[in-house]
């Protein structure tokens, strides 16, 4: 089984921020657990490249579109790098196949009569790199997203027949038992989309006369394909459109789409018409989600308050990061995120929790059993008892998209492993039934096996690290893909039954606030 997912390509004009690394590390995860899950993953994101913003700032600093680019998305590479984003491919849409890819479309589109000709003039917003009509702009005539004042732009344009795809899209958005159904999400933007829809389509500018920083048309090289539809079409060519046939065949239709709501628009209408236009499948689900913004403020560099992904990791790592990201917030809405927020969820999920329930686990073996737990005691109970909650509730959330409800389900079941070593009390156990004492500190080792194969995706290296801590048999991403494949647990459990444990680490160093 396969599953393709896509984060949006992100413009080259700047270093990426932690509203990128949202989007990118969501993806990240899910592309974790379907291929624990079985899944072969495609999992492509890359830089957008063309267009009038990248050509101004490239200006602006002196260099030209491509250096900056070449600079910019190697800061973002750099990035999922260090994240430890596991991506396909990266794309970038100054790459060559991407040019035969779009030139390919727009030359179907041409024939076909969906693209024409025509004199226009507008209010364009660069930073969107769209036009927009009076009514969509805010009470100040500015753009709703950038607060920035639209500039007029009046060109002799082509543009493509948007408005004669209004049924076709209508019936493929709102039908769930239509064949080609596009299912998008959350419920809230859906219903948006569609009242929009609903409203009527107007046809939309295709090309530029006055940008030269783009694919020029093949039809007509004065102008240049505009840069929305040679970003989205970014999408197949990442999967072989023209170049390579078998993998295009293999991934496409993209299973999921992952952006914020700023351009679930372009995705869910314009990207769906032109590749209907073009007759390719449609992609299966579009999911958008909120914006984050900082203690109340929009990010924006002129407020200063623009969080870079490393410095989250200068101060909590990379797996918290990771986990800390994609768990703050419920993915969906807009979400507040402010450092205080972060700490006080690293102190209380991972230092006072996770990292204390392998600290304390470890340190009994050390103590009482001079680091050598005994053969004879295996103890499952607790593992049992742990891979139900986990099973039922765990794999739900995640296909649910319910990040911060599945690290729920996590630091529940943590808890009710440090709480029944309240209740053992091994340090009085040690006194008076040694042989109880080996068999409950087994279950706690046991139950912390089943506990980090679900982590592996929100944290890859700190689980493989307590893993190999436990004493766990094998690779650990392997025994967890055929654990989730059959959801037995072996008689002996996870773990080596004669576990000789190494002087370990602290995972997770308290912070103060
Ligand atoms: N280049 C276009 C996308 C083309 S896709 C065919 C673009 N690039 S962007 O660099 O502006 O990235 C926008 C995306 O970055 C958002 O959809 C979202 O995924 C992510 N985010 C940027 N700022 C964000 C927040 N403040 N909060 C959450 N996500 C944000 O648009």
């Amino acid at each position: 089984m396969k599953f393709y997912i896509t984060t949006p390509v992100y413009y080259a004009n700047d270093v990426p921020h932690i509203g990128h690394s949202y989007t990118t590390l969501v993806s990240d995860v899910i592309a974790r657990w379907k291929r624990l899950n079985g899944f072969d993953v495609f999992f492509l994101t890359g830089t957008d490249e063309h267009g009038a913003k990248i050509a101004t700032v490239a200006s602006g600093k002196n260099k030209t579109p491509q250096d900056l680019c070449d600079e910019m998305s190697a800061r973002f590479k750099e990035m999922w790098k260090l994240l430890n984003i596991s991506y396909t491919k990266f794309i970038r849409t100054t790459e060559q196949k991407h040019f035969i890819s779009v030139e390919r479309i727009v030359k179907i589109l041409f024939e076909k009569d969906f693209i024409f000709k025509k004199k226009y003039e507008g209010l364009y917003c660069l930073e969107c790199e769209k036009f927009y009509s009076q009514k969509d702009l805010d009470e100040s005539g500015n753009c709703p997203f950038h607060k920035t004042s639209p500039v007029i732009q009046s060109e002799e344009n082509y543009f493509f027949r948007l408005s004669s795809f209004q049924t076709e899209l209508l019936e493929r958005i709102s039908d769930p038992n239509h064949k080609e159904y596009i299912e998008i999400q959350p419920e809230e933007r859906r219903n948006e989309i569609i009242g929009k829809l609903k409203l009527g389509l107007e046809d939309i500018s295709f090309s530029r006369t006055t940008v030269e920083w783009g694919i020029p048309l093949p039809f007509d090289s004065k102008q240049t394909v505009y840069v929305w539809v040679d970003a989205l079409i970014n999408y197949i060519t990442g999967v072989g459109y023209i170049t390579d046939e078998a993998k295009f065949q293999k991934y496409w239709p993209a299973d999921m789409h992952l952006m914020a709501k700023d351009i679930l628009w372009f995705h869910s209408i314009i990207w769906p018409a032109i590749l209907m236009a073009v007759k390719l499948p449609l992609p299966k689900k579009i999911y958008s989600h909120g914006f984050f913004t900082i203690n109340g403020d929009k990010m924006s560099k002129s407020l200063g308050n623009v969080i870079s992904p490393s410095e989250l990791v200068d101060k909590y790592g990379v797996d918290a990061t990771r986990y800390l990201t994609v768990t703050l917030i419920p993915f969906g809405p807009d979400g507040d995120i402010s450092w205080r927020e972060l700490t006080s969820k690293y102190n209380t999920d991972l230092a006072n929790n996770l990292g204390n329930l392998v600290s304390r686990t470890i340190k009994m073996i050390e103590k009482y059993f001079n680091s050598q737990l005994p053969q004879s005691t295996i103890n499952l109970q607790l593992a049992k008892e742990v891979a139900v909650i986990l099973k039922e509730d765990f794999a739900d959330s995640i296909d649910n998209m319910q990040f911060h409800r599945a690290a729920e389900v996590l630091q529940n079941v943590i808890t009710i492993v440090n709480k029944q070593i309240e209740i053992d009390s091994p340090w009085k156990l040690v006194k008076v039934d040694i042989e109880k004492l080996s068999s409950c500190t087994s279950s706690y080792l046991q139950a912390i096996g089943i506990v980090v194969m679900y982590l592996l995706p929100f944290m890859p290296t700190l689980s493989e690290k307590i893993w190999d801590m436990i004493g766990g048999v094998g690779n650990i991403n392997e025994i967890a893909k055929k654990y989730f494949a059959d959801m037995i647990i072996p008689e002996n459990g996870f773990l080596v039954p004669q576990i000789k444990l190494n002087a370990m680490e602290i995972l997770f160093p308290r912070i103060e606030k």
